[in-house]
């Protein structure tokens, strides 16, 4: 006792600390303040932006409206600046040139990896993506990409057909519902019934939906700040991760045991294939590579329908279009639709590519400098090792030197080819086999909502199939429009840009 009381008399009263607190976070903001102003900067090394806060930077900009953040600076810096973002330095290469350069750089000298990782392996689990080898993971890739076949495809549109019916027969004949709320609910049925597997889509209703939504808790935005505190969402991930991964291996034990060998699903595929070894894949890989695939592909799917949705119900002309498009290909709206008839309607995929031009789920993807430093040959600057990459299609996708009238939501962009972008030279990187087929696109390409390179999307068949089957039965069932009168603005405060709410939509079933 005696001690305490000798030590708190020796401390200086509290109005004194105060003083001192106040004097000490004074100098640490005027050194970070005045450093940016009088050091000179380097002339081999992008600008960076000027912030005001010492460690979180820029980040309260970049994390409120992160496209009018990037546009202000790209005005001021140019195409390749360097911000702050809690510590991290993100250096940000907009353009065809940044896309190409972000996209095409090799593994030995940025990795996504060491980018996402920290992060994914809390959800996704050991082993897998990016815990994986390099070369793993492109095999794992391969084995999704080859499991979402045409054969599967076939099956699965009348599968999402019946799933959307379904889900909006509970709607009545009008009223109102929040766009982004009813298709992530819907897509997280559609999306378990064609990939993960019958005993995981039956159980949706049940444990599975607790799994789900507390691994979901463990994939925020602040997750990727602080990918491991000890708070009780992050134990609940933790815990629903393995919860899920025990589930997975007894529902692949007892497929093998029972021989239950027909499945159209991707769990299924994984099962069946096999490592470049000859091995088998082990349990825990299945479970990993289909927990990652159900965050590749829920939120992203969902928020693209509901902004579709969004966008179509401020122009009934177009939905008239599309419905017009329906009866000229099928002959009437009654008409199934198939995976054959949907590939034959351009203004519907038109619609659909719109919607990831205006409002891309991933505006942003980063890889992180491993090597000394990375050269951007083009502007003769070099990045230092542990700054981030960070390409931008969200930016570039609305740039009017690639777009006209770039803010204008315009499917027909996409069928009269009459954009700049469609005049430009792109480059012939999209034969480029990283070991999972070729990627398809130029990664100069201005429009990459599925991104490009080796860390190119493998859903991006599965997710337009997906789409455009919900939104040609949606509008089939109901005629729509807009609760406010106006497309809601853009929330990018979850992993995915979502519609800012209320983001309601009126609807009355058609005749
Ligand atoms: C990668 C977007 C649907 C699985 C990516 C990337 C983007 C993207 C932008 C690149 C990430 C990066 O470079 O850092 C989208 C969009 C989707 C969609 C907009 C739907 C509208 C799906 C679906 C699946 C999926 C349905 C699974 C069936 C993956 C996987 C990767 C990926 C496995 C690879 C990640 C890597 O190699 O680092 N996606 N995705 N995605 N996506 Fe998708």
């Amino acid at each position: 006792m005696a001690v305490v009381s000798t030590l708190l008399s020796a401390l200086p009263p509290v109005s004194t600390l105060a003083v001192y607190l106040v004097l000490v976070v004074g100098v640490v903001f005027a050194i970070h303040i005045l450093s940016q102003l009088i050091i000179p900067a380097n002339p081999k090394q992008p600008p960076t932006v000027f912030s005001w806060v010492p460690l979180l930077g820029n980040a309260v900009q970049f994390g409120m409206d992160p496209i009018t953040f990037l546009k202000d600076c790209q005005k001021k810096y140019g195409d390749v600046f360097t911000f702050t973002m809690v510590g991290k330095r993100v250096t940000v290469c907009l353009g065809a040139d940044g896309n190409q350069f972000v996209f095409n750089s090799k593994q030995s000298l940025s990795s996504a990896a060491q980018a996402y990782n920290h992060m994914t392996k809390f959800v996704f689990g050991p082993d897998v993506v990016y815990d994986a080898p390099h070369a793993v993971f492109m095999e794992q890739k391969k084995f999704i990409k080859a499991g979402l076949n045409s054969d599967c495809f076939r099956e699965h549109v009348p599968m999402i057909v019946e799933e959307t019916e379904n889900f909006f027969k509970t709607y009545g004949n009008s009223g109102s519902f929040d766009a982004y709320e009813a298709f992530a609910q819907l897509v997280i049925r559609t999306a378990s019934r064609c990939l993960m597997g019958k005993e995981i889509y039956n159980n949706l209703d049940g444990s599975v939906a607790k799994l789900y939504y507390d691994l979901d808790q463990g994939f925020q935005p602040i997750n990727f700040i602080f990918p491991n505190l000890p708070l009780p969402s992050y134990r609940r991930r933790d815990v629903a991760r393995e919860k899920m991964a025990e589930l997975y291996s007894s529902i692949i034990q007892r497929r093998k045991e029972q021989n239950d060998t027909d499945n159209s699903d991707l769990l299924q595929a994984l099962i069946d294939a096999t490592y470049k070894d000859g091995s088998h894949i082990p349990d825990h890989h299945i479970a990993g590579m289909l927990i990652a695939v159900l965050f590749g592909g829920q939120h992203t799917s969902a928020t693209t329908s509901s902004w579709t949705v969004l966008e179509l119900a401020a122009q009934p002309e177009l939905v008239k279009a599309l419905l017009q498009e329906q009866i000229d290909k099928l002959g009437s709206v009654q008409a199934d639709l198939t995976f054959d008839n949907l590939k034959d309607m351009p203004l519907l995929e038109a619609c659909i590519r719109e919607t990831l031009r205006l409002h891309p789920p991933i505006f942003q993807m980063m890889r992180k400098v491993v090597a000394d430093k990375v050269v951007f040959e083009k502007y003769n600057l070099e990045i230092p090792k542990g700054n981030h990459l960070c390409a931008a299609p969200g930016v570039t996708q609305i740039d009017p030197v690639y777009f006209d009238e770039p803010l204008k939501y315009n499917p027909y962009r996409w069928l009269e080819k009459s954009d700049p972008v469609h005049q430009m030279e792109q480059g012939d990187d999209a034969n480029i086999d990283y070991g999972f087929g070729a990627v398809g696109i130029s990664s100069r390409s201005p429009f990459l909502p599925f991104g490009a390179g080796r860390h190119r999307c493998i859903g991006e068949q599965f997710g337009y199939l997906q789409l455009k089957t919900i939104i040609s039965t949606f509008v089939r069932t109901f005629d729509f429009e807009n609760l406010n009168g106006k497309v809601p603005g853009s929330d990018y405060t979850s992993m995915v840009v979502v519609p800012q709410h209320p983001a309601k939509v009126r609807y009355t079933r058609r005749a």
